[in-house]
């Protein structure tokens, strides 16, 4: 039977962490880290998401703001709003909540944002700076995957090098995706990235040391899709039929299987917003110098 790897603990462990880094940063400053969170109009999904954002900052000492612009905003608007942020000293991180309204394009808004304050990790800039091995800030999700896969690594004994490991990530999105499988290559994986064109699938991931599932599938991946003691990530948040909510795995499956599997709630999803609290202090201290 798969170890269940518990995101809920970990990043309650996290988020102590950084709140007493907020308070060393605070210590030293005079001054809280700031994070600004911008949500346009009122989808529902973004509402509960961002508020989730601005509570959490504020636990762990973080001056959070969320800012609610009207559906009406348009892309000028937005622009000139977000560059206010960026001129702001007392701003250390900016995350625009996606999906944007129709006729803003999003590209030019996350181009928009000072890349030092893009806690997040979207621009591109900093998806470049990753890509080529330098610092920058690194998406929440997948660096809240490896910190599940580390935490787990540690429990089993093992060391965090994936040398001579195949790594497949199913997925090959901007947000997890493209990042998971660099972060996964720096840690020496031999790495596949499989989308919606890949052939045969399932014996793909068989083949798999480090299964990733980032699709938004419900329980695609079956247990015949997983190779025995392979260490699963379950990235996918979705509804079933009843509405209960699932991962992109049939954890239930895969645990017959895997080595180890996250679970879907209280894997990968406490991760993300933990993620993005420390990105915001790393964002700050950078910017103090
Ligand atoms: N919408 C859903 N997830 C995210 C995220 O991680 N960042 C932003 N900016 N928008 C999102």
């Amino acid at each position: 039977m798969a170890r269940i790897i518990d995101g809920k603990a970990l990043a309650s462990k996290l988020r102590e962490r950084v709140a007493t880094g907020v308070a060393e940063f605070h210590a030293l400053t005079g001054r809280a880290p700031g994070l600004d969170v911008v949500l346009v109009g009122d989808d529902p999904a973004s509402a509960v998401y961002t508020r989730n954002k601005e509570k959490a900052a504020a636990e762990v000492g973080i001056r959070g703001a969320l800012h609610r612009l009207p559906t009406t905003t348009t892309e000028a608007e937005l622009l000139e709003f977000v560059q206010r942020l960026n001129a702001d000293p007392a701003i250390d991180g900016i995350l625009v909540q996606l999906p944007l309204p129709n006729g803003i394009d999003p590209n030019r808004v996350t181009d928009a944002i000072d890349p030092s304050k893009d806690v997040d990790g979207f621009h591109p800039v900093n998806a470049g700076m990753l890509c080529v091995g330098r610092e920058g800030l690194v998406p929440c999700t997948p660096r809240g995957c490896m910190a599940l896969l580390d935490a787990h690594l540690a429990a089993i004994g093992a060391g965090p090098d994936l040398g001579g490991k195949h790594a497949v990530v199913i997925g090959r999105s901007n947000i997890v995706g493209k990042p998971m499988a660099q972060l996964l290559l720096a840690r020496n994986a031999t790495v596949t990235v499989a989308h919606s064109r890949t052939r045969d699938l399932p014996a793909l991931c068989r083949t798999a040391d480090v299964l990733v599932a980032a699709v938004g599938r419900p329980k695609m991946v079956g247990a015949d899709w997983i190779k025995p003691g392979a260490i699963v990530l379950d990235v996918g948040i979705n509804r079933t039929a009843e509405g209960k909510l699932c991962g992109d795995v049939d954890t239930e499956a895969a645990m017959t299987v895997a080595g180890a599997v996250t679970p879907v709630p209280g894997g990968v999803g406490p991760m993300t917003i933990a993620m993005l609290l420390e990105n915001t202090l790393t964002a700050a201290s950078r910017r103090v110098g």
